[in-house]
């Protein structure tokens, strides 16, 4: 025998009807069951009440360190606003947003207000072309070096890169050789703080 559409749409009544009996059956089992519980047993929302109780102590914690981590904002833009720069001092770049005042902007240097993972990025336009290393220097030692070469035209490049930092460590940039520079737009230093340590 086929099934028409009319005794599909019957089938299924039924079938509903009867989940909802067995349904409605199994719910006053259970409060009959918790009615029939001896005196000394705990009471059952004890449980669920302790359980709630725990998750939100965890909840607490995540929250709190959820905070913590969003105090912890540090970045920074710093644009070259002079044209001559002198080889092996901090290249002389002006705070745009100091976000942390990670960036000293008397001595031209980034000193990591926090530990963790963070991402710094540079960019130099000479004045003239040739051959010129640009360095960002961590704690003194050459981190990343970018090497700016055309004999012909001046050259803009740009580095980027990801460091593992300790709260307290310092980066800056310097150039091998005394260098004129396009200012404004076109030199500067940035970093972010990307993932703070706990
Ligand atoms: C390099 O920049 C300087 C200053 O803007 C300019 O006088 C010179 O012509 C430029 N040199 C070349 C090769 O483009």
């Amino acid at each position: 025998m086929q099934d028409t559409p009319h005794t599909m749409e019957n089938r299924v009544f039924w079938l509903t009807f009867i989940a909802l009996v067995i349904r409605t059956e199994v719910t006053s089992a259970n409060v009959g069951h918790v009615m029939r519980k001896r005196s000394d047993d705990p009471h059952p929302l004890e449980a669920v009440v302790s359980r709630l109780a725990q998750d939100l102590t965890q909840l607490q914690a995540r929250v709190t360190a959820l905070e913590n981590a969003k105090g912890k904002r540090v970045a920074f833009l710093a644009m070259e606003t002079t044209e001559g720069v002198k080889a092996h001092v901090p290249i002389p770049f002006s705070p745009v947003f100091n976000l942390g005042n990670g960036y000293d902007p008397q001595l031209h240097v980034f000193v990591a207000p926090y530990s963790g993972i963070y991402i710094f990025n540079f960019q130099i336009f000479c004045n003239q072309p040739g051959d010129l290393l640009v360095d960002l220097i961590k704690n003194g030692h050459i981190a990343v070096r970018m090497r700016v070469f055309d004999q012909t035209y001046n050259t803009s490049e740009a580095s980027s890169v990801t460091q593992q930092v300790t709260s307290g460590d310092r980066f800056w940039i310097v150039f091998d050789r005394d260098v004129s520079l396009h200012n404004g737009v076109h030199s500067f230093f940035s970093g972010t703080l990307v993932s703070a340590d706990d």
